[in-house]
């Protein structure tokens, strides 16, 4: 039986990708599934937290694992609309987990109609960024609120781990985050496997843990890391 250790945890969990629209059929978007964040939302659950899931683009049977009483699922398509929705979910939550793969790029324009190889011409795309929503979230942080960034990185050169974690620290710095789960991912490992392995960095970038197996067994031990650093104020 699972441990009831975040009986009274408020958490608003991102997963999945966005996608950022072209024209009424096409997108920019990435490979995440959201089983990763979907399954950190399923353990968060089983563990007595309250949970609200912006799913980005996550497809009905990986989200089912979410399907729990205390698991409220909203429903989102763009970076923008993800970005709102985890600005709601984190006025009323002790921790945020960004666990979604963000558009960093967004096309300046949405075609009303299909574009059409009749115009002729390769279409050139013009892209504007994104905002940072985690960045964002740590800027209006409330007392006390923990944040978790994802940071899914290719390996360096001859998979150089220090490197990586290197790299894993300038990000965990820039974006303000407390604790930043890193993804090793290329083009089998990471998104869309059923199997993950992650570094946990403490907010003072030591490795916190390294937690790897099913996404399930991933997300108990990112929120085993979590739960002492939860002090249960609600203030
Ligand atoms: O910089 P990078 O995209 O690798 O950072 C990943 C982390 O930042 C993830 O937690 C992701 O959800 C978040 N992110 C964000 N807004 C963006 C891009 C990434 O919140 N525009």
């Amino acid at each position: 039986l699972a441990p009831r250790d975040l009986e009274g945890l408020r958490i608003a969990i991102s997963a999945g990708g966005t996608r950022e629209p072209i024209d009424p059929v096409r997108y920019l978007g990435n490979r995440s599934s959201g089983r990763q964040g979907v399954a950190l939302a399923a353990e968060a659950a089983a563990r007595g937290a309250e949970v609200t899931l912006v799913a980005a683009n996550v497809a009905g049977d990986v989200l089912a694992p979410a399907q729990h009483p205390s698991v409220r699922i909203r429903h989102v398509g763009t970076a923008a609309e993800l970005g709102q929705a985890m600005a709601e979910a984190a006025a009323s939550a002790d921790a945020i987990v960004m666990a979604a793969a963000v558009a960093d790029y967004r096309p300046v324009e949405v075609s009303p109609r299909k574009l059409t190889k009749e115009a002729g011409g390769i279409p050139a795309i013009e892209l504007a960024e994104n905002e940072d929503i985690v960045a964002g979230l740590v800027r209006a942080r409330r007392d006390g609120q923990l944040i978790v960034g994802f940071a899914a990185e290719t390996p360096g050169t001859e998979g150089d781990q220090e490197e990586l974690l290197a790299r894993a620290r300038r990000k965990q710095q820039r974006k303000g985050v407390d604790l930043l789960v890193v993804n090793e991912v290329g083009w089998e490992r990471g998104f869309e496997a059923v199997e993950n392995a992650v570094i946990v960095l403490a907010p003072d970038g030591a490795v916190a843990a390294t937690a790897s197996g099913s996404k399930r067994e991933v997300a108990a031990g990112i929120l085993d890391v979590l739960r002492p650093l939860w002090t249960g104020s609600r203030g």
